[in-house]
């Protein structure tokens, strides 16, 4: 049986020995420090390549990208034009394929033997011509996912280089001094600087350009707007706001508030998840303990909202019953719970003392997603994302929630936690 609720952590509730095969869903089961972990079967599903080479093959000329399936054709990915915050994920994607063939020595086994490197570096090229000239604001960050793959392969590569340098130099010019924050989203009151948490998720360019460049200037921009997040966004029980709006000249706090979630003073959980990845992020590049400890403050409060199901809803603050949802019960978001995952795992990696507590959870938080939301007949891997709740945009795929499920299954191989 599957891993029960997230009550019984940090002591885990499967049997160290229960059989393989007598379950509905088949699990890989792992000794982990005197630990069995389960992990499901489908991260490594046949269907993962066979779906991925699918959308590759069906992209749009001139290019576009999926962003979440189409709500009036259940299902079908939704394309969009490159300058769109969530291009990148499938490209960067791609890249994951290619070094999940590398951790699997072959693919062969799904029918499908593509050169999945050649396929990221083919579907990246719409993204090239974004710096300096994009609407994307903040989200610049995820925009060089991609690029920063394509180093990591080919260190010369001096698109990748002058990609990821000008995606920073766009997120540097963001920066306003006196309130200590890269602006998230642009607005018409220049005065008013709008930051969500999500743009956690995006400082990490700033790091990768200045290894490249060894400006020192791109590191404190992104410790500067991670120390005053932590400060106003972060509320004493480890939830957050998701929209913090300071003033450009003073750096006075406006306005806290919601864009995307239940009411104002709820935590959307996938604002919870990004700051979680953040900071674990923030932690990796820094060493500095105080980033650990916001991310483990935030990976608590998240844990423990977590309902005795095991699925992590769209907002922890959102009623259970959703009259205006198909069903009439609070949706999940499949994509906060695949953030949730990455950065629990990265957490347990770098948090010595509790780092049993993060993987295991991150694992059931896992097998419960998977359970609910893999979706064989759509196009996406996932079902169950909530794109944006108020905009009546949810029960759909989500190409960031495929994205994170992809790199998780990458990242347990890596570790040694889980077999192709
Ligand atoms: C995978 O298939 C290709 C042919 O499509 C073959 O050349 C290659 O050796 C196979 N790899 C493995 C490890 O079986
Ligand atoms: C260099 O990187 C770009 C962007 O990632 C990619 O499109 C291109 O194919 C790469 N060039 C080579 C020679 O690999
Ligand atoms: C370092 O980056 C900042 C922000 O993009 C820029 O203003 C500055 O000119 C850069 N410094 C150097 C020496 O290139
Ligand atoms: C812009 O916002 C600031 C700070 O709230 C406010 O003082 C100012 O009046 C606003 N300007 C306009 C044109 O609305
Ligand atoms: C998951 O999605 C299905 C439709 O694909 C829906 O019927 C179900 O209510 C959803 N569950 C949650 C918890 O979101």
């Amino acid at each position: 049986m599957a891993i029960k609720g997230l009550h019984s952590l940090p002591t885990p509730s499967l049997p160290a020995m229960a059989p393989i095969g007598t379950v509905s869903t088949m699990f890989i089961l792992l000794n982990f420090i005197s630990q069995a972990i389960a992990v499901p079967s489908e991260l490594y599903s046949p269907l993962v390549p066979q779906k991925l080479l699918r959308t590759f093959n069906s992209l749009p000329k001139p290019i576009q990208y999926p962003q979440y399936t189409d709500s009036s054709r259940p299902g079908k990915w939704a394309f969009f034009v490159p300058d769109t915050w969530t291009s990148a994920f499938f490209p960067t994607t791609l890249y994951e394929m290619d070094r999940r063939r590398t951790l699997c020595k072959t693919l062969n086994a799904s029918g499908v033997d593509v050169d999945w490197l050649q396929l990221g570096r083919s579907a990246s090229q719409g993204l090239v011509s974004l710096p300096g000239h994009n609407t994307q604001g903040h989200d610049v960050g995820f925009l060089s996912f991609p690029f920063v793959e394509e180093l990591k392969r080919n260190p010369g590569n001096q698109t990748a280089i002058n990609t990821v340098n000008g995606f920073a130099r766009d997120l540097a010019k963001r920066f306003i001094p006196a309130a200590g924050v890269t602006r998230s989203w642009d607005n018409d009151n220049q005065t008013v600087v709008r930051v969500i948490i999500d743009n956690m998720m995006n400082l990490d360019v700033l790091f990768s350009s200045a290894e490249l460049t060894g400006n020192q200037t791109l590191v404190q921009i992104a410790k500067t707007h991670a120390d005053t997040t932590i400060k106003n966004h972060i509320r004493a029980d480890g939830s957050t706001w998701h929209v913090v709006e300071y003033d450009a000249d003073t750096g006075a706090v406006l306005s806290k508030h919601t864009a995307q979630g239940f009411s104002d003073d709820s935590t959307w959980s996938r604002g919870q998840a990004w700051g979680i990845y953040g900071y674990a992020q923030m932690y990796s590049r820094t060493g500095n303990p105080t980033y650990l400890e916001t991310s483990r403050r935030l990976a608590t409060y998240f844990l423990s909202h977590i309902p005795s199901d095991g699925i992590v809803p769209w907002d922890f603050d959102a009623p259970l019953k959703d009259p205006k949802v198909p069903g009439g019960v609070r949706p999940a978001d499949s994509s906060a719970a695949t953030i949730a995952t990455n950065g629990l795992l990265l957490l347990g990696s770098l948090d010595e003392e509790d780092a049993d507590k993060w993987t295991s959870a991150a694992l059931e938080i896992l097998d419960h997603i998977t359970e609910l939301a893999w979706k064989p007949e759509w196009d996406s891997l996932l079902s169950n994302g909530t794109v944006n709740w108020p905009s009546n945009n949810y029960l759909t795929g989500t190409v960031y929630g495929d994205h994170y499920f992809v790199k998780v299954g990458n990242d347990l191989l890596e570790r040694g936690l889980a077999h192709c």
